[in-house]
């Protein structure tokens, strides 16, 4: 990959990099069933000699928003409420209410909300990244973790039995494969974009929205590498809460050779992983062996200075400052100040296209079949009508028989499925404003290479 980037855990056929990687899940927090529906975490650690490298992702390449004001809301409505411990209420009215969440939504109430353990599952980067080359030239990435075991799910009935059995049943699994040395790996795959085919008008989708995919028909994954848990390289930790419970992934822990794009979400997580473990393990969670760079020998490892090191930059001995590790300037934003990024499809039915094209080309029947069962098993633990019809009206705008599939297996309707249609009308709008919806021509032309400037003497 060294044409792509410089990045120097990329740049050598038969590198080596140790890794620590942890999977989670998050709906209903810490008690969440083992098996229950969930996205999973998938979380990246290396260990490389320019410090830390994190891929913080999922088991879907999608995310349920792409406002970043609205990541907590994710989270919340996914947890326990407040008042009466548990409802799904808040759930199905975040998804109701958010036209572009049901692409991750889909994959959430599919049988992929409870793959058969951590093993048998992929994992996304989600995001689209920038690779950086020697000549500061960039292209656009999007990673891709496929898992070697074959990814593998249950259905709801056996994750309902899985989870009453052994509540356990992902860690264990994982850890006893690694025990006994079964392989557990997974292919290392990225799709790239160059530059100048980031424009979401010739797409079609904006290729910087974390709730879109790019077709793999277009850009193609190309396999760069291998990611390994093995006993004889790597191990299983030996005390869980110092490096496990007090791991640290942060979007913005990120080497040389890699970095953001224009995505806001991203952006955001930038910021918001650090505050988060400052407050959860405090402010020298570095030093704890896990979170130590232990591989870099550079500014970012935990040695001392010592004497004779100047403490500034740039200087004569040695720049700190790193011009060489400096990012490559690119347009983040055309004339327009707003919090409006990324929202090419925001207020318009094209935001559904690719669930639509997940539904209809790529899922089987019996997926479809398994969708409905497991969405409506949820959807009827509602108790308010006006969020089934309106959360319904969201499936309507991706295919009306998704809508009434489910429907038709809610056990008690309060309402007709013609209403549904009725309502589904002004779905794609619902919690959208006018002033953030695309307007005007190169609105929304972002990410592009800056056009730097030739100094003359
Ligand atoms: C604005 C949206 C988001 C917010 C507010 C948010 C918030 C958080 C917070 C506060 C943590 C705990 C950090 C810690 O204490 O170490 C966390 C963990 C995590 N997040 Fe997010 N997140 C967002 C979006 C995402 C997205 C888009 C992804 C995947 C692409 C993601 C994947 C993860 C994973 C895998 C973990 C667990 C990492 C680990 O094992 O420690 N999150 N998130």
């Amino acid at each position: 990959m060294s044409e792509l980037t410089k990045a120097d855990l990329y740049n050598e056929v038969g590198k080596r990099t140790p890794i620590f990687m942890r999977f989670s899940a998050a709906f209903l927090g810490k008690e969440s069933p083992d098996q229950g529906p969930s996205p999973r975490g998938f979380a990246i650690k290396h260990y490389t000699k320019d410090g830390n490298y994190d891929i913080v992702g999922l088991n879907w390449p999608i995310f349920f928003c792409r406002d970043p004001m609205q990541g907590p809301d994710v989270f919340q409505s996914q947890q326990r409420n407040p008042e009466k411990s548990l409802d799904y209420n808040a759930t199905f009215d975040f998804l109701a209410n958010v036209p572009e969440s049901n692409h991750a939504a889909m994959m959430l109430f599919s049988n992929h909300g409870h793959p058969k353990g951590w093993r048998k599952m992929n994992g996304y980067g989600c995001h689209t990244f920038k690779w950086v080359n020697k000549e500061s030239q960039f292209v656009y990435v999007k990673y891709h973790f496929i898992c070697d075991q074959g990814s593998e799910q249950l259905t709801w009935e056996e994750a309902k039995k899985k989870y009453g059995e052994d509540p356990d049943f992902s860690n264990r699994d994982l850890w006893e494969a690694i025990e006994k040395g079964e392989p557990v790996s997974w292919t290392a795959k990225v799709q790239v974009m160059k530059p100048e085919q980031a424009d979401a008008a010739k797409l079609g989708f904006d290729p910087f929205d974390v709730t879109k995919i790019w077709p793999r028909m277009k850009f193609p994954m190309q396999d760069f590498g291998r990611l390994v848990l093995e006993k004889n390289l790597e191990k299983n930790p030996k005390d869980y809460h110092p490096y496990v419970e007090q791991s640290a992934f942060s979007p913005s822990s990120m080497v040389s050779g890699i970095e953001e794009s224009t995505d806001m979400l991203l952006q955001a997580r930038m910021f918001l992983y650090r505050d988060a473990q400052y407050h959860r393990l405090g402010v020298n969670f570095h030093q704890i062996q896990v979170n130590c760079p232990f591989m870099s020998s550079g500014s970012a490892s935990m040695g001392f200075g010592g004497s004779g090191n100047t403490h500034y930059a740039s200087n004569s001995s040695v720049n700190k400052f790193r011009p060489d590790t400096a990012e490559v300037p690119y347009e983040v934003s055309d004339n327009i100040v707003s919090r409006q990024s990324h929202y090419f499809t925001e207020g318009t039915h094209k935001e559904y296209d690719q669930a639509r094209e997940l539904y209809d080309r790529v899922m089987s029947d019996e997926a479809r079949a398994a969708l409905h069962d497991n969405t409506a098993a949820l959807l009827k633990l509602v108790e308010y009508p006006n969020i089934q019809i309106r959360y319904l009206a969201q499936c309507y705008c991706i295919n009306h028989k998704y809508a009434q599939a489910i429907y038709d297996l809610l056990p008690e309707r309060a309402f007709d499925f013609g209403r549904v249609g009725e309502v589904a009308e002004d779905a794609p709008s619902f919690g959208k404003e006018r002033k953030f919806m695309p307007f005007g021509k190169n609105h929304r032309l972002v990410g592009n290479p800056a056009t730097i400037p030739t100094y003359q003497k």
